[in-house]
């Protein structure tokens, strides 16, 4: 298969259809500009999983996502588009970079959730950005900006509530958008690495927050999370 793009947790594959790519899940975990990087066994597999089932709810509610199916352990068909340069977070409880930035304690509910963009560029190491600089950059226009907002929070309400059918509270996640001729759809992935995920009654960390500042075992938490949303 010709590699198409490599990043750092996934490789992008093309196929025989112009439009369709496989995302290639791969084992390494990096935080903090990837100044931390480790290989850990499995986590592929397991992200893939977990984003295939909740790619498959989304496209189930009638939100138009790239997933077209899982092909294998790492493997995921998809929709090819072009991908917008803009981070889209969504916050129901305070936690990373927003208590940093706004003094604000751990674990404060942010009701109603909050939306916020980032620019996705390395080098800047994703700056937030606000819907002026989006419209600055050229990256949307007014209007999709609009629509991937109001998509970003149906997501949120739809995975909120399955994550807490299945005692996982939904503190944080990150979403990336796609153009696929005229229109936005979600890509990218949704997983531990993606989203911060606590247990509804202990509150223990199951996301990459581990990974982040050695909470424990990164793949303990991560099959946790698979466990729970799989089987109960
Ligand atoms: O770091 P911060 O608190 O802004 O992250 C918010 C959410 O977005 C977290 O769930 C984090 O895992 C996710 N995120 C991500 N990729 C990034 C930045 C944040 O998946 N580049």
């Amino acid at each position: 298969m010709q590699k198409l793009y490599e990043g750092k947790a996934k490789v992008v594959y093309l196929t025989q259809d112009p439009d369709k790519l496989i995302l290639y899940f791969k084992d390494t975990a990096t935080a903090f500009d990837a100044t931390k990087k480790a290989e850990v066994q499995d986590k592929g597999v397991v992200n893939n999983t977990i984003s295939s089932l909740l790619f498959e709810l989304l496209n189930m509610s009638g939100i138009r996502t790239h997933f077209i199916q899982k092909l294998s352990d790492r493997e995921m068909l998809v929709w090819k588009t072009e991908r917008i340069d803009v981070e889209v977070v969504v916050r129901n409880i305070a936690a990373g970079s927003i208590c940093k930035r706004l003094g604000l304690e751990e674990g404060k509910p942010i009701d109603p959730p909050l939306v916020e963009f980032f620019y996705k560029k390395d080098e800047l190491h994703d700056p937030l950005i606000c819907k002026d600089h989006i419209l600055m950059l050229g990256l949307m226009k007014e209007e999709e900006v609009k629509h991937v907002k109001s998509v970003a929070l149906k997501v949120n309400e739809i995975l909120r509530k399955f994550f807490l059918e299945h005692r996982l509270i939904l503190v944080d996640f990150k979403l990336e958008f796609g153009r696929k001729g005229e229109e936005i759809i979600l890509i990218d992935e949704i997983s531990p690495d993606t989203c911060r995920l606590w247990d509804a009654e202990t509150k223990e960390k199951l996301d990459k927050d581990r990974f982040r500042f050695d909470l424990g075992d990164l793949m303990e938490g991560y099959k946790k999370v698979l466990e729970r949303i799989k089987n109960e």
